[in-house]
């Protein structure tokens, strides 16, 4: 088949892959030391066993620099090869300026231009791959793409409604035209600005300034979230631009090997493969391991796809996220029959 997006005779994709997950565990039962929860309650709502908590001498900037040298180390590129970066967090290092600053400095790859895609919520990394693909079509870029979140520092640990729910990691991929590129068939990706209140984190901003009152109230690390909503609207929109992307790609569910989804919930992955009418077997779930890690998720959930050798050259793979805003994102990849990326596996 024929696929769009080539840049010369190679295709536009994933050159490299890579991750940091953070060495501390973090168990239910340690939760509930903390809040009224149980094992039993986050296994049976989440399916959420573990996740990984950052030690306190690591920060943002930390985790994103660690993935984003594995993933240069998996392709055997040096820094200096890289032209951009544009980097997924809702956790950043500081306030301002963004934390792709400070993981280019860090990783010496010279004055190359840089961004975060900010509040760009669970949708993040899969947008971003989206970006870098568009700016490899139009000049041949090769651009390092990175999903991290440190949610742990951030959230209320007092807030049993969230607290359980998230872990800490890092994601990276570089993104270019090469022989062995993981193609980046399709992409696509949507917002509906109208559900910006329903998930976040107001205090900070303009609109609510942090006050000594304000932390006095514990409202500077209030994730605001409704539940049931955010979990209604997760399953609909994955499921919806799985299909948009499959149809923008001419393809159809049954072409596709594994759906590698952001991991929220066990609950939600579960409705998503009936909505998408597919086993649960074709969906990754890696959730109850990390929990949920914002932009991170797919990426680490991908990696690790890949390291179990839960897919073989020529597969199709199908993201798909969601998150904060809402936005939401998916992309078709196609691995290549020959060595390159695939070669990990
Ligand atoms: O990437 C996007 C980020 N967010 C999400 O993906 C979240 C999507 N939503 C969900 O995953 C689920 O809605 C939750 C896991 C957050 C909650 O599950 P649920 O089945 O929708 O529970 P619920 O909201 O109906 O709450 C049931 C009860 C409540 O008690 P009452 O009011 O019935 O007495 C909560 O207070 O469970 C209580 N509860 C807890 N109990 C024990 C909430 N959190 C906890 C907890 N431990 N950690």
């Amino acid at each position: 088949m024929d696929w769009p997006g080539k840049r010369g005779s190679h295709p536009i994709g994933l050159l490299g892959l890579g991750i940091h997950l953070p060495e501390r565990v973090m168990t239910n039962d340690e939760w509930a030391e903390y809040v009224d929860t149980s094992d039993e309650w986050i296994v049976e709502r989440t399916g959420i066993r573990t996740r990984r908590i950052a030690g306190r001498e690591e920060s943002t900037a930390d985790l994103a620099l660690a993935a984003a040298q594995a993933a240069l180390a998996d392709c055997a590129l040096e820094p200096a090869d890289i032209d951009e970066i544009v980097l997924a967090t809702d956790t950043p290092e500081v306030f301002i300026p963004d934390t792709a600053a400070y993981v280019q400095a860090r990783l010496g790859v010279g004055h190359i231009p840089c961004y975060d895609l900010a509040g760009s919520g669970c949708a993040g990394f899969v947008l971003a791959l989206d970006i870098a693909r568009s700016r490899t079509l139009a000049d041949g870029r090769r651009v390092l793409v990175i999903g991290v979140e440190l949610l742990t520092r951030l959230m209320d640990w007092q807030d049993r409604n969230t607290c359980v729910l998230f872990g800490d990691a890092a994601g990276a991929a570089v993104v270019g035209a090469g022989p062995g590129a993981v193609e980046i068939v399709a992409a696509t990706a949507g917002t509906d600005g109208s559900k910006s209140d329903i998930l976040g984190v107001e205090a900070g901003g303009t609109r609510l300034p942090i006050t000594v009152e304000r932390v006095q109230q514990g409202l500077h690390k209030l994730v605001v979230m409704e539940g049931r909503e955010v979990f209604r609207e997760a399953v609909g929109r994955m499921s919806q631009v799985s299909l948009q992307v499959l149809e923008k790609a001419g393809v159809s569910m049954d072409d596709v090997a594994l759906v590698v989804p952001h991991q929220a919930n066990l609950r939600i992955l579960n409705a998503v493969a009936r909505r998408l009418d597919i086993p649960e077997a074709r969906v990754f779930m890696n959730v109850q391991e990390y929990g949920n890690t914002g932009s991170a998720s797919v990426p680490v959930a991908l990696w690790e796809a890949r390291d179990q050798g839960r897919i073989k050259p020529g597969d199709l793979v199908l993201l798909t996220a969601f998150g904060a805003g809402f936005h939401w994102a998916a992309a078709l990849l196609r691995f290549q029959e020959s060595p390159g990326i695939d070669s990990g596996c």
